[in-house]
């Protein structure tokens, strides 16, 4: 007798599917130690079209031009560092947002007088590039 090949009972099979997928959403969804009380993703989307970031990045998910002065901002949750010299983390975000020069006093990214609380939308933005 031909010994049939193992397979999964269908049940197993869409757990399995569901378990790819949840893993595909925890990938997606922005971590604890990212997360900003009371910012508003939506709401930073739109104060980067109106502030102008697109003149000097290109911002996946906001339409507009696709500046190249700046680097891409694309997967910028996984970035470990601010442009190569602090942590990546809400506080020192929202704080290059409102003032890059307080960091580096060479970058090409002006200070353009950004409220603390447009900040921390603009940042749970950037939070959502995964
Ligand atoms: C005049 C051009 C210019 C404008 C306008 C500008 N940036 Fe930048 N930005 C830069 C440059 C240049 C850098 C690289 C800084 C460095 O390495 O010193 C940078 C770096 C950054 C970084 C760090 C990127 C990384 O890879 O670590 C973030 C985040 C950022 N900008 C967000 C913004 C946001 C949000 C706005 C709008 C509120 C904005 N920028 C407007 C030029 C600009």
């Amino acid at each position: 007798m031909v010994p049939r090949p193992m397979e999964a009972p269908p049940v197993l099979r869409v757990l399995s599917a569901l378990l790819v997928l949840a893993l595909a959403a925890c990938d997606r969804e922005t971590p604890v130690q990212q997360r900003i009380a009371g910012a508003d993703p939506d709401r930073g989307a739109a104060l980067i079209r109106s502030y102008g970031c697109l003149t000097c990045h290109t911002v996946p998910g906001v339409p507009g031009p696709r500046g190249v002065v700046g680097p891409p901002l694309d997967r910028f949750a996984h970035r470990s560092l601010i442009a190569g010299i602090v942590a990546n983390q809400p506080d020192t975000l929202v704080r290059w947002i409102m003032d890059p020069p307080s960091f580096a006093p060479q970058t090409g990214m002006p200070a353009m007088g950004i409220s603390m609380q447009e900040a921390e939308h603009i940042a749970a933005y950037l939070y959502t590039l995964r």
